[in-house]
């Protein structure tokens, strides 16, 4: 199965996808820890990315679709994939759709996660105790909100367009869930 994880900071889309990835035996290809790691190992992209990241704002489009396309060139993605963190905006939406037209491998679903903005901020600010994730701090956190709502919510309509979107309310236990995803993903 291939299916595009939609949903704000903080809604489950890495909890959810680290859980689901066992249950359809497919990867999980998120755009963040890729692009975490590449900071982490101080790469040239890397680099260039940590402070766009930190500060709350996208990287740009052609950083990112070239990192996917280098993802989906391993064999793996054939069996299916997880897509988290992509697409951010319309323009990546578009550049998915041809790269996945391409490879003939075309989105199956875009599972939506509809968790209320109160309980996204709490969530946030629970890890950035426990994990003091650089982007975490409230003035990033206000930053990746207010770039979701202008930026990424439009991609959900996108899906909806194409009859490929599922929405499943994102707020209880992960377990609760995993098993609405499930059933709706049918
Ligand atoms: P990314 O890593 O994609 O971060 P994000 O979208 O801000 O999402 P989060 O990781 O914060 O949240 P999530 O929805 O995955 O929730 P999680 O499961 O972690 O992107 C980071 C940055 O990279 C971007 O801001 C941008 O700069 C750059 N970037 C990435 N992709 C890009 C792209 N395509 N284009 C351009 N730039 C890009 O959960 C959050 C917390 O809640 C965790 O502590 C978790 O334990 C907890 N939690 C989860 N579910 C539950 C639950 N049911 N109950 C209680 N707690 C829960």
């Amino acid at each position: 199965m291939r299916i595009v994880l939609l949903g704000a900071p903080g809604s489950g889309k890495g909890t959810q996808a680290g859980l689901l990835k066992s249950r359809l035996n497919v990867p999980h290809i998120s755009t963040g820890e890729i692009l975490r790691a590449a900071v982490a190992a101080g790469t040239p992209l890397g680099i260039v990315a940590k402070s766009v990241m930190e500060a709350g704002a996208l990287v740009s489009d052609d950083i990112v679709l070239g990192m996917l396309e280098e993802r989906f060139g391993q064999a793996d993605v054939q069996r299916g994939f997880i897509l988290d963190g992509y697409p951010r905006n319309l323009i990546q939406a578009q550049a998915l759709e041809q790269l996945l037209a391409k490879l003939n491998l075309p989105v199956d679903k875009a599972l939506q996660l509809d968790v209320s903005e109160d309980l996204l901020l709490a969530r946030l600010a629970g890890r950035a105790k426990a994990e003091g994730r650089a982007d975490d701090n409230p003035q990033s956190v206000g930053n990746r909100l207010h770039v979701y709502q202008q930026q990424t919510a439009p991609v959900i309509d996108y899906y909806q367009g194409m009859g490929a979107l599922v929405r499943v309310p994102g707020e209880g236990t992960v377990e609760v869930i995993l098993e609405r995803i499930i059933s709706a993903l049918g």
